[in-house]
């Protein structure tokens, strides 16, 4: 299959047309570039599984482009997830609800709940709008692979696999939308993101976070190696101990690179380093995009520990699961 890469109004047509026939496209969104779906056809929603060679227990989430759409997709909203609805849609978060009969078990892996994602990009607003139904898409790598954040990264990814690149510049967003599980007693983030722990507490008096196995049954890929670059990669908060390992590798003849903040790589001499920023939503903006790179032009990299403030604990749950857990 030839993939081919557009943007604009003919983009849009052709993407429109293509999930209409049956087939899948990928698209821009604030947070990461999604591989969708209409939500309602189940043999087209199997082939996002066979493209992204995605396993079956992985449930994905619908995208809308209006809020009506939610009561396609959920037979309950309570007033909590109201409230999260209201405050955070359109943006970076997926709220699980339970799931209405008109969803084919196939969207949710047999779950009985669905995540609901309103995409804040406007050409992912524009896109689901014009194929009139709610899109399926999990992110638009092949799994296991880093997110992509732009058209480029999807393309060297995935090309042959798909028909169609929806081409709307780089992700601001850059790292995948929160996750709140909004379907039982306690709203539970499954994922952190872009929108935080704090700025959902101070909606709901409080939320609990994700943690260890009770969370695993409900995010079934959670359980999976994610976000991994294709070479090694280990982490730390010591500078000294980053430019050291630095000099190690490169004695046995690894081609090390160290990503970091622009702080860090000021204190750097004859070291290839990424600098991705001085804070946490520049760091989150640039972190797979800097991932990408250094895979294609290193066999390890070596990470900054960004810390737990804000967004850097969202960047930080991608670096862990990316480096397998790998620490310096
Ligand atoms: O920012 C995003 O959320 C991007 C863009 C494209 O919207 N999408 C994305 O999808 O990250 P994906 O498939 O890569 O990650 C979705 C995660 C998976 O870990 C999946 O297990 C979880 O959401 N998930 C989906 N439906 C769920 C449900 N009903 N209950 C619990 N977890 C669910
Ligand atoms: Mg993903």
């Amino acid at each position: 299959m030839q993939t081919i890469v557009l943007d604009g109004q003919q983009a849009l047509q052709e993407g429109a047309e293509i999930i209409k026939q049956g087939g899948v496209v990928v698209f821009p969104t604030e947070t990461v570039y999604g591989i969708g779906a209409n939500a309602f056809n189940p043999q087209a929603v199997k082939q996002i599984y066979i493209a992204k060679g995605r396993p079956s227990d992985n449930p994905l989430i619908a995208h809308i482009s209006n809020k009506q759409q939610i009561s396609l997709l959920a037979r309950e909203i309570s007033p909590q997830a109201q409230v999260i609805i209201d405050k955070f849609m359109p943006g970076a978060i997926t709220i699980i609800l339970p799931k209405s009969n008109n969803v084919d078990k196939c969207v949710t892996a047999g779950l009985d709940t669905i995540g609901i994602r309103m995409p804040s990009h406007e050409v992912a607003q524009q896109f689901i709008e014009m194929c009139g139904v709610p899109i399926v898409a999990p992110s638009a790598n092949t799994s296991t692979h880093i997110s992509p954040t732009s058209a480029k990264h999807v393309y060297e990814d995935m090309q042959g696999k798909i028909p169609l690149i929806i081409d709307g510049g780089e992700c601001q967003v850059g790292i995948e939308s929160t996750i709140i599980d909004m379907s039982g007693q306690t709203p539970t983030i499954l994922r952190p993101g872009a929108i935080t722990a704090q700025m959902l507490a101070q909606e709901l008096g409080q939320v609990q976070t994700f943690k260890g196995e009770v969370v695993v049954a409900k995010a079934p890929g959670m359980k999976y190696k994610h976000y991994a670059p294709k070479c090694d990669m280990a982490i730390t908060d010591d500078i000294n101990i980053a430019i050291s390992t630095y000099k190690t590798l490169l004695e046995n003849k690894n081609i090390p690179i160290i990503i970091c903040s622009t702080q860090w790589s000021k204190e750097f001499d004859g070291i290839k380093f990424i600098d991705v920023g001085n804070n946490d939503s520049e760091v989150a903006r640039k972190i797979y995009s800097a991932m990408h790179s250094a895979q294609k032009i290193s066999n390890f990299i070596i990470c900054q520990d960004f810390g737990k403030d804000g967004i850097y604990s969202s960047v930080m749950n991608r670096l862990v699961k990316a480096s397998g857990g790998k620490r310096l």
